[in-house]
């Protein structure tokens, strides 16, 4: 997890310019801009640079600090939690869809311990080792795409044992008052008309459901 102080370092530099490009300052400015000596700031650059969320190249005079894919993500994550405090309840999306079975692959990867750890983090629970399939109607599809433009949570990819995951992102959302999420793999073409959902409970048990049983989700939005 990256530190608070990183964190704020990070913003700053976006701030300045740094997601567009590189943005070029001297140690001194730098130091200014961070608040801090500049011992400390340089000692933050390095930390920043070191988690792979900023490139740079130095120069004799200062030098050129680039905010990078995974830095900005780092900051959207931190935007979204404050859209979850202080976004006031816009109102409502509701889909249905039916209960179907997938490969069977959730269950692995819900069981992997980074993925459970973020899902924790960022939707407060850990979830039940695997996804609910739900297939929508065909009438629900453009209230799925709606929900696309609201603000995900992402879930980063890693690397274990030689094998790479990718990012995820989630969606809060509630089923029969359960706090649920969206989950949709990173990169993968995905049907439209398939919802996965993760929970704290197997929702199969939970709430007796059967191959092809109805299920309302709600996604709460600012
Ligand atoms: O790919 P498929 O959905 O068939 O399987 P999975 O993702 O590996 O999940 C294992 C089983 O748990 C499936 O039958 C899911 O429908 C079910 N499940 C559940 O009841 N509640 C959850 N929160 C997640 C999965």
């Amino acid at each position: 997890m990256v530190l608070a102080e990183d964190l704020e370092s990070l913003k700053i530099i976006a701030l300045m310019g740094g997601c567009r490009g590189p943005v070029f300052a001297s140690s001194q400015v730098l130091a200014g801009a961070l608040v801090t000596s500049p011992q400390t700031a340089s000692r933050r650059l390095k930390s920043l640079e070191n988690q792979r969320l900023i490139t740079r190249t130095m120069n004799p005079d200062g030098q050129h600090i680039t905010v990078t894919k995974e830095g900005e993500e780092e900051l959207r994550r931190e935007y979204a939690e404050y859209c979850r405090l202080f976004g006031h309840e816009g109102g409502h999306y509701s889909l249905s869809g039916v209960v179907v079975s997938g490969l069977g692959e959730g269950r692995y990867y819900m069981s992997l311990e980074p993925y459970k750890k973020q899902f924790l983090r960022h939707l407060g629970f850990e979830p039940y080792p695997g996804t609910l399939n739900l297939r929508l109607a065909g009438s629900d599809i453009p209230i799925r795409k709606k929900i696309e433009t609201l603000t995900w949570i992402p879930i980063k990819g890693f690397s274990t044992e030689g094998r790479t995951f990718g990012g995820v992102r989630c969606l809060p959302c509630r089923i029969n008052d359960i706090s649920c999420g969206i989950v949709v793999p990173g990169r993968s073409h995905y049907p439209e008309d398939i919802v996965e959902v993760i929970a704290p409970v197997g929702l199969r048990d939970d709430l007796h459901l059967k191959e092809n049983d109805r299920v309302n989700i709600e996604v709460a939005y600012d």
